[in-house]
């Protein structure tokens, strides 16, 4: 498809954008343009539009603000230490997203129209990636339902591509410092044969009643238990949970294996290759709250993070739950954790190879 391009009128001051990229946050600001492109089912995807960022009309009846058909794509731009501009894995967010997209009966987009549309938005707005090691431009693609339908006997017809990009620093305003976690069981992120493979906005509505209870416990993330059981670890927020198993030379990597109710993230799967390269054997099988207490109590668990675009690695210090509560080695940043982040933030940033060519220059 070729884009119809429409530049902004009004761009963004240059020293209101170097004030922005001084101090993004995360998810607060967003860039000068936008990109949409149309499907309905009689023309496939058409209508392919580079255009200054601003509201979308949407008809009140439009089922996504009825049905919550959506779903939606994270990943970053990253300015390398050369100056040039690389995203990270593109396509495997591009087969995720048809992943989500065969689950919630909405159209897959061609891989290489998403990445195009990708690339058109950094290349546009080029000047709004930052150059701070650690900040980057997160890139979000989202899709959802435009028909004008009340009715739920069948899924809609026309859909809108969305992709919108936000400069963003720290996922955690107070940076990489171990978080506490509450063991949630009241609610659940995703049960067998639902949609927590699926990377679409109501399994994120469900997680926020999720995430209060934990900060009403005075944690600061929720941890995802099976649906059946209450017992299996599966997720922690919205990132994917890594369990570090003794040091040195006897170090392995445990981490929930995508039972379906999982997201499989792609920071996950990053870490899943990089650890073997660093002598560090991976296994991905089940862990349960009680495996994981009396690990930590033993001394065989030595470090635990979450892991995702966002945030990259979140070390967890200490766990509480209703009836237990306990603490993680020494509570702070461990070395493996500090390790497997140093590895992927420089092949994302350049300072390191690239084995598997994962960079994907704009
Ligand atoms: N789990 C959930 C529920 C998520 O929303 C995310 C983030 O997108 C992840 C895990 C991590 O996935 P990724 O590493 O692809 O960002
Ligand atoms: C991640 O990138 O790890 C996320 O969880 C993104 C989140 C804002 C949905």
């Amino acid at each position: 498809l070729d884009f119809d391009v429409t530049l902004t009128e009004r761009p963004t001051p240059a020293e209101e954008r170097a004030r922005i990229l001084a101090d993004p946050g995360w998810g607060q600001h967003f860039t000068d343009h936008m990109v949409t492109i149309r499907y309905s089912a009689d023309k496939g995807w058409h209508d392919a539009r580079l255009q200054p960022y601003g509201p979308i009309s949407l008809d009140p009846a439009s089922q996504v603000l009825h049905y919550a058909q959506e779903l939606f794509e994270g990943l970053k731009a990253y300015r390398q230490a050369d100056g040039s501009i690389v995203t990270f894995r593109p396509f495997m967010n591009a087969a995720r997203m048809n992943r989500s997209a065969q689950r919630m009966a909405m159209p897959e987009i061609p891989e290489r129209l998403f990445v195009d549309a990708l690339e058109l938005l950094v290349r546009t707005d080029k000047d709004w990636v930052p150059g701070t090691e650690g900040y980057s431009l997160y890139l979000r693609p989202y899709m959802f339902a435009t028909t004008k339908l009340l009715g739920v006997n069948q899924p809609a017809q026309e859909y809108l591509f969305v992709v919108i990009a936000s400069p963003s620093g720290n996922y955690y305003a107070r940076g990489i410092k171990p978080v506490s976690v509450w063991l949630s069981q009241d609610y659940t992120r995703a049960a067998p044969g639902g949609t927590g493979a699926a990377k679409t906005g109501g399994n994120y509505a469900a997680s926020f009643a999720g995430q209060a209870e934990a900060v009403a416990h005075g944690c600061d993330q929720v941890v995802w238990l099976d649906a059946v059981e209450h017992r299996w670890v599966e997720e922690v927020g919205s990132m994917n949970l890594m369990f570090v198993y003794g040091s040195g030379a006897d170090t392995r990597l445990l981490t929930p294996a995508l039972t379906g109710t999982l997201l499989p993230g792609i920071t996950r799967d990053s870490m899943l290759k990089l650890a073997p390269d660093l002598g560090i054997p991976v296994e991905e099988g089940k862990i349960s709250i009680e495996e994981w207490q009396a690990g930590c109590a033993s001394g065989a668990i030595t470090e635990v993070f979450g892991c995702g675009t966002a945030a990259i690695i979140s070390p967890v210090g200490h766990v509480k739950g209703a009836d237990r509560e306990w603490g993680i080695g020494d509570g702070g940043l461990g070395p493996v954790s500090m390790r497997l982040r140093e590895e992927l933030i420089g092949i994302q940033y350049g300072t390191r190879p690239d084995p598997y060519g994962w960079v994907h220059p704009i």
